[in-house]
């Protein structure tokens, strides 16, 4: 038995630690299944959904950056009923906490999917209003707060008991007010950051590297600017944060902590290293440990800025 209490509570749903595989970077669990065992994980976040499968954007769609990577994926998925019925039934037999992520083209497909996953009994839904690889919806919601808010509040309507978790892009100027028009719409709980928007060039073709031109950023590279941001909304709003971007160890970890997190995602670090998760978890446990702290959730917000 750890002398650590490791568990925490991100909108009203109990994780037995903090980590939480971010969407997009372990797809359903099964690959990283062979690594570790997910039930070693605080919880897990599926691949974007969204309401029709999509296959996604052509390639190249990766590009290695300094310190980090450009993706333009583009939410390549097989749709929420296929998710349902081909994935849901293995992952709610887990004693880990799904997550199920969502992005939709119009309010009324965030709320028609938060029906069936919340009838279907998944414990916790992230609705993504910041995907920059789609043209529809996407980053547009996450940009304005009104339209950020609409969705909130369509999404709420429709998740019955189900907590609703939003999903802030970091391609905005003020994420404070962006986070207080969705704390005031009736979120359960606030995840930040998605990528920031990038690009690289081929110098001999001259052609950008993506063939959509642009991506998003994430890795250690984008870290800095994720605990600003959680560190901005922690202070502006009184809601629980799922806190990534960057984070690839347990120091970088307690960072995202004390910015003001009360779980912390990490998604590129994993395909660097798959037991990154993991070695987190112990590596979180073992500097409470060193440090005195004995619950890690005493962690939150304990930045003491000058
Ligand atoms: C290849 C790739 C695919 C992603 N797909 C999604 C997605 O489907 N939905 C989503 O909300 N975020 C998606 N993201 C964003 C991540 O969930 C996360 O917000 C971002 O990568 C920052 O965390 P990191 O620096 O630890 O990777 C994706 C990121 C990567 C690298």
């Amino acid at each position: 038995m750890s002398e650590v209490d490791l568990s925490v509570t991100l909108a009203g749903v109990r994780l037995k630690n903090p980590i939480v595989p971010v969407s997009g970077t372990f797809g359903f669990g099964r690959e990283y299944g062979q690594y570790f065992d997910l039930e070693r994980l605080g919880g897990m976040c599926v691949k974007g959904l969204t309401l029709h499968p999509r296959n996604g954007n052509p390639p190249p769609r990766v590009a290695e950056t300094p310190m980090g990577m450009l993706n333009s994926v583009g939410l390549q998925n097989p749709g929420v009923e296929a998710f349902l019925a081909q994935e849901w039934p293995r992952l709610r037999e887990l004693d880990t906490v799904t997550i199920a992520n969502i992005s939709g083209n119009t309010p009324a497909e965030y709320g028609q999917m938060c029906e069936m996953l919340s009838a279907a009994g998944v414990p916790l839904i992230e609705v993504n209003v910041s995907c920059p690889n789609v043209k529809a919806g996407g980053l547009a919601y996450g940009t304005r707060p009104d339209l950020a808010a609409e969705v909130t509040r369509e999404a709420k309507a429709h998740a019955g008991r189900t907590p609703v978790m939003v999903k802030l892009s970091p391609n905005v100027t003020d994420i404070a007010g962006i986070a207080r028009a969705v704390a005031d719409a009736g979120a359960d709980a606030i995840s930040l950051i998605n990528t920031l928007r990038g690009m690289r060039i081929d110098t001999e073709t001259r052609r950008p590297i993506l063939r959509m031109n642009t991506g998003g950023l994430s890795g250690p590279a984008v870290l800095p600017v994720a605990l600003r941001m959680v560190w901005e909304v922690h202070s502006a709003v009184d809601l629980p944060i799922l806190g990534m971007g960057g984070v690839s160890d347990a120091l970088t970890a307690v960072e995202m902590l004390l910015a003001g997190a009360t779980a912390v995602g990490m998604g590129s670090a994993i395909f660097a290293d798959p037991m990154a998760p993991v070695k987190t978890i112990q590596g979180l446990e073992d500097w409470c440990a060193e440090h005195g702290v004995s619950a890690v959730r005493e962690l939150t917000g304990g930045v003491r800025p000058w």
